[in-house]
C-alpha cells in the first residue's frame, strides 16, 4: 500500500462517507439540476443549495448564493481575476503564488493589459502587510495572496492584508488552496472579497471540484455564459447570483462528495485536523533537522503553518530523491518547483526544486517513520535511480 504524502496537491484517501456520497448520489439522484421541475432534478438543485449553506457556514460569507461551484482552484482564480480586472488597473501580489495566480496576472501584464507588482516574502516565507501596503499606487484595484505557500506551508497575514485592502478601498483575492479546510477562514472577519478554493485539497471531495466566493463588493465579469436552468427567455446572462457564473451542467456527482467531505471536515474540527497533521510534520521537521546531508526550507513556527515541508538532500536532485521513494519505499511525495516558481528563486532552489512532504487527516506517525527510514537508507547507502 502506497504511503501518500502529497496531500497538498490533492488529498488522499478521501473519507468513507465520501466515496459513498458520490455512489449513492450516481446511482438514485444525478439528474441535471433546475433544468426541469421532476423530482430528481430538484434533489440534484437542492444538494447543490445544501452545499453552498455548508460553506457559507464554513467560510462565515454574505450568503450561500456567493459560492460559486468551479472545476478546481485554478479555474476560480481565472473566474476572479479575468473578470475583474480592468484596462490600466495595476494588481499587488507576492513571489510566493502559484501559477494560477501567477501566470494568468502576468500574461495580462506582458500584454500591458494591467501592471503588477510581486511584493517577496522575507526568508522564512511571510509576507510583511505593510510591504504589501506599500507597494499600493493610485492605479491599484486588486490585492490577491495566498492564504499558505504551496512550497513552504506558511501561512500568510490575511487579516492583516484585507484591513489594508478595506482602507485603501481596493479588493481582495485570498487563494485558499492550501487552508480550505485545515485553517479557519472568515471571510467577513477578515475583509476577503473573492475567495478561491478547491474541493479536492483539505475539503476532502473529488478533484474536479472547487468554488469561487464573490463578495458583495465585486462586479465580476462571466467567465463562461450558458444555460442555467431557469429564466431561458433572458437573451443574455441571467444577473441573479449564482447562476450569473455558472453556465453549463455543474459536477454534481462531485458537489455531492464535496458536501461529504465537508461535513467530515466540520465533525471531527479543523482545529483537531490542524494539530493530527502540524504533529506528524513536526516530528519531520525534527528528524531532518537533527541530521546532516539536509536542508529544510521556511520558518519553524508550526502556529503558522500548514503541514507541508520542503527540504533537499546534499548531492541528490529532488526529481531523484522523490523517484527513489516511490520506486523503492512506494512513497509518494512531490519534487520540483511545485508550479510556484518565483519562490524557489528567492530560496536559490530554482531550477532543481525541493522535495515536497504534504500529511493529509488519514496519515500516522507510521507513514512518517517509514519516509525517515526511507531517507535514511537513500542517505547512507547512496541508492540510485
Ligand atoms: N497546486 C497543487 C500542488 O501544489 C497541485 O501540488
Amino acid at each position: 500500500m502506497t504511503i501518500y504524502l502529497d496531500n497538498a496537491a490533492t488529498t488522499f484517501p478521501k473519507p468513507e462517507s465520501v466515496y459513498r456520497a458520490m455512489d449513492e448520489f450516481a446511482r438514485t439522484q444525478l439528474a441535471n439540476p433546475g433544468r426541469a421541475g421532476h423530482r430528481m432534478a430538484l434533489a440534484s438543485e437542492r444538494m447543490l443549495d445544501d452545499t453552498r449553506h455548508l460553506l457559507n457556514q464554513l467560510f462565515n460569507g454574505e450568503g450561500p448564493e456567493r459560492f460559486i461551484f468551479t472545476l478546481n482552484c485554478t479555474d476560480a482564480l481565472n473566474m476572479a481575476i479575468k473578470g475583474v480586472l480592468r484596462e490600466g488597473d495595476h494588481v499587488v501580489t507576492s513571489n510566493l503564488e502559484h501559477n494560477s495566480v501567477s501566470r494568468p496576472l502576468q500574461a495580462l501584464a506582458q500584454t500591458g493589459y494591467i501592471s503588477l507588482t510581486r511584493v517577496p516574502a522575507d526568508a522564512g516565507g511571510t509576507v510583511d502587510p505593510d510591504a504589501i501596503g506599500q507597494a499600493i499606487t493610485s492605479k491599484t484595484r486588486l490585492i490577491v495572496l495566498t492564504h499558505a505557500s504551496n512550497v513552504l506551508g506558511t501561512v500568510q497575514p490575511i487579516r492583516e492584508v484585507g484591513q489594508i485592502a478595506r482602507e485603501h478601498d481596493m479588493l481582495f483575492l485570498v487563494d485558499a488552496a492550501q487552508t480550505a479546510g485545515v485553517i479557519p477562514i472568515d471571510i467577513r472577519g477578515w475583509g476577503i472579497d473573492l475567495l478561491a478554493f478547491p474541493g479536492h485539497k483539505s475539503l476532502l471531495g473529488p478533484t474536479g471540484t472547487g468554488g469561487l466566493y464573490v463578495g458583495s463588493r465585486v462586479q465580476l465579469r462571466p467567465w463562461r455564459e450558458g444555460g442555467t436552468g431557469g429564466d431561458s427567455a433572458s437573451p443574455t446572462q441571467p444577473r441573479e447570483l449564482p447562476y450569473y457564473l455558472e453556465g453549463g451542467t455543474p459536477n454534481v456527482v462531485g458537489v455531492a462528495g464535496l458536501a461529504a467531505g465537508i461535513r467530515y471536515v466540520l465533525e471531527r474540527g479543523q482545529a483537531a485536523i490542524h494539530e493530527h497533521e502540524m504533529r506528524l510534520i513536526e516530528r519531520l521537521r525534527q528528524w531532518l533537522w537533527e541530521r546532516d546531508g539536509f536542508e529544510v526550507f521556511g520558518h519553524d513556527d508550526s502556529r503558522r503553518r500548514v503541514a507541508t515541508l520542503s527540504f533537499r538532500v546534499e548531492g541528490l536532485p529532488a526529481s531523484d530523491v522523490a523517484a527513489i521513494l516511490d520506486s523503492c519505499f512506494d512513497i509518494a511525495v512531490r519534487p520540483g518547483l511545485h508550479c510556484a516558481p518565483y519562490i524557489h528563486r528567492a530560496l536559490g532552489t530554482f531550477p532543481e526544486g525541493t522535495v515536497r512532504v504534504s500529511v493529509g487527516p488519514f496519515n500516522s506517525y507510521a507513514d512518517i517513520d517509514a519516509l525517515c527510514q526511507a531517507l535514511s537508507q537513500l542517505v547512507g547507502s547512496k541508492l540510485t535511480v
